[in-house]
């Protein structure tokens, strides 16, 4: 499966000091990620939170920002280029990557922007875009800041199959010197206050667990937590860490937090074109094997990020139209493999999406602990926090349940691919991917395109629905 062979320890060496400025990975470069390195699976969740654009025209203008500041923890779904420069598979600085995103360095592993870009759009902050931590420069951070690095989970050894990464607890480090750094700006003349006070009005956007049962839990071949740990004590094994982790970023003066739940991950092309095929190791037969495209050798790195998922839950399947893609398949470029036919668009796997959603169970439950009064683990409870719940899977139902109006037609496969779904393999350099990348729910095997991160954002932002954000929308959170 992909994914396992990946890499070795010596790619788990990675920079742990990272200076605020200049900061620079000692590790790097001299990778040579064109060779052959196996795969990467990652993953990558989808922020599903579904939904409409109508908030649009709310934060369209330029008047005050709803927040003045964000800072965002997570994987791949939200990671814009903290990865660039370590030695990893989880990379996205390589075309088509970032294809219809031009106003800025490469690194999202999505053609355009993710769903953190839309959201710091909608919150009002300009320029609408946060830097990636690893680029940021001093000035740059009252304003906010992205942590996010693919392949990264709440556990430590979360991603390790595909290199280096930053784990959440090292995410949470790099928000310290962040503070330390801002505690010295000239805006907060060392003022810990007023420092604070800033602080404390700004959004903190954080999305982890994907990895943790992508590249983790059910990577059984690489990790043994799936012999050590039913679901039910994974899942608590994982809260306890993500609690943790979040009363250090309370410490460090957040308050405002968006805490995203895990995808529908047993829906994603990724686990779609397992569950169709007849062996459950295709790595034999299938392009899975080291592919090689347009001649040369590559691997493929991708990373991963959240899990995402849209999913009809039993059914799984929202059927695609094959006719609108092309694939190069494992051999040259441009030889189009025959799509499967539609009955091939089997259910989704319902043991990944369990385990998934005995996790999203317990995060809510976290979340409304720490909203009550004295729930926090310790920091003084948490007081004064306000934590809101993103339920990335009800939100991709309800955008799967109305794909058509939003103008989706393929939901199971991604527009960038490999194999079955276009997800055995995730888009490879230089590959072509689909046109109508509006049309596509996923843009490779396990992250979103754009238009759907739109659509997830608004969601977030705007929805009245708590089934899909509770107990407020983050327009409100911003306004508290
Ligand atoms: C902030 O200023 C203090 C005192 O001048 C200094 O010790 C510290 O290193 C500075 N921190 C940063 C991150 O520049
Ligand atoms: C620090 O900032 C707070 C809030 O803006 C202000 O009330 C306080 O007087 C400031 N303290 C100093 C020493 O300037
Ligand atoms: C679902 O995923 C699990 C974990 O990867 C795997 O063991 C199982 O075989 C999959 N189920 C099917 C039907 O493919
Ligand atoms: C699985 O194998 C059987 C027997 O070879 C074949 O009839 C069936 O079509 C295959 N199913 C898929 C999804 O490839
Ligand atoms: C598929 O590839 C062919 C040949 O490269 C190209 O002419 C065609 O426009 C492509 N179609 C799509 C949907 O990408
Ligand atoms: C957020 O939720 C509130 C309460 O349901 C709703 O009135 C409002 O329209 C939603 N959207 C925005 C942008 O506030
Ligand atoms: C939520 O928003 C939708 C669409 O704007 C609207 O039709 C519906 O009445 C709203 N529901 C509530 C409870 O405010």
């Amino acid at each position: 499966m992909i994914g396992e062979h990946a890499c070795s320890k010596q790619s788990r060496d990675r920079s742990r000091s990272h200076a605020v400025a200049g900061r620079s990975p000692e590790i790097i470069m001299g990778y040579d990620v064109g060779r052959r390195l196996a795969l990467a699976a990652a993953v990558a969740a989808v922020a599903f939170w579904a939904a409409e654009t109508r908030g649009a025209a709310a934060w369209g203008g330029a008047a005050r920002p709803a927040a003045p500041c964000m800072y965002i923890f997570g994987d791949s779904l939200v990671d814009n280029g903290n990865n660039n420069d370590i030695l990893s598979l989880a990379r996205a600085n390589y075309r088509p990557y970032g294809i219809d995103f031009r106003e800025g360095p490469p690194g999202r592993f999505t053609n355009g922007r993710t769903m953190v870009d839309f959201l710091s759009d909608m919150l009002g902050l300009r320029p609408p875009l946060v830097p990636p931590y690893a680029a940021a420069r001093p000035a740059d951070l009252p304003r906010g800041a992205n942590f996010a690095s693919g392949a990264s989970g709440i556990l430590p050894d979360t991603g390790n199959n595909l290199g280096g990464h930053y784990p959440l607890s090292e995410q949470v480090e790099h928000f310290r010197e962040a503070v330390g750094a801002m505690g010295n700006a000239s805006a907060f003349r060392g003022n810990a206050t007023r420092l604070e006070e800033h602080l404390g009005r700004c959004i903190f956007y954080v999305g982890m667990g994907s990895n943790d049962y992508l590249n983790n839990y059910f990577m059984a071949d690489y990790y043994d937590t799936a012999a050590r740990y039913s679901p039910r004590d994974y899942a608590a094994l994982l809260l306890q860490g993500y609690a943790a982790q979040l009363a250090e970023l309370y410490g460090l003066g957040a308050r405002k937090f968006v805490v995203a739940g895990v995808g529908l991950i047993g829906c994603i092309p990724y686990e779609l074109a397992r569950m169709n095929s007849n062996d459950s190791q295709p790595s034999s037969s299938g392009p899975d094997t080291t592919p090689s495209v347009g001649g040369e050798d590559i691997s493929i790195s991708i990373g991963i990020g959240g899990g995402g998922g849209f999913g009809s839950g039993g059914d799984g399947g929202v059927r695609s139209s094959p006719t609108s893609s092309n694939t190069s398949g494992g051999g040259a470029a441009g030889n189009a493999k025959p799509t499967p036919p539609d009955g091939a668009a089997g259910a989704c796997n319902e043991t990944i999406n369990s385990a998934i959603a005995i996790f999203n169970r317990g995060l809510l439950e976290m979340v409304k602990r720490f909203n009550s009064r004295g729930g926090g683990p310790q920091p003084q409870q948490m007081r004064g926090a306000r934590f809101v719940f993103l339920d990335t899977v009800q939100s991709g139902r309800d955008l799967a349940a109305n794909a058509a109006a939003h103008g989706f037609a393929v939901l199971d496969r991604g527009c960038c691919g490999v194999g079955r779904n276009n997800g055995q393999i995730t888009c490879l350099p230089l590959q072509r991917p689909c046109d109508d990348r509006g049309a596509y729910l996923f843009w490779d095997a396990f992250h979103p395109t754009e238009a759907a991160n739109r659509i997830y954002a608004a969601k977030a932002f705007a929805s009245n629905n708590t089934a899909e954000v509770y107990p407020i929308n983050v327009s409100q959170l911003a306004a508290l």
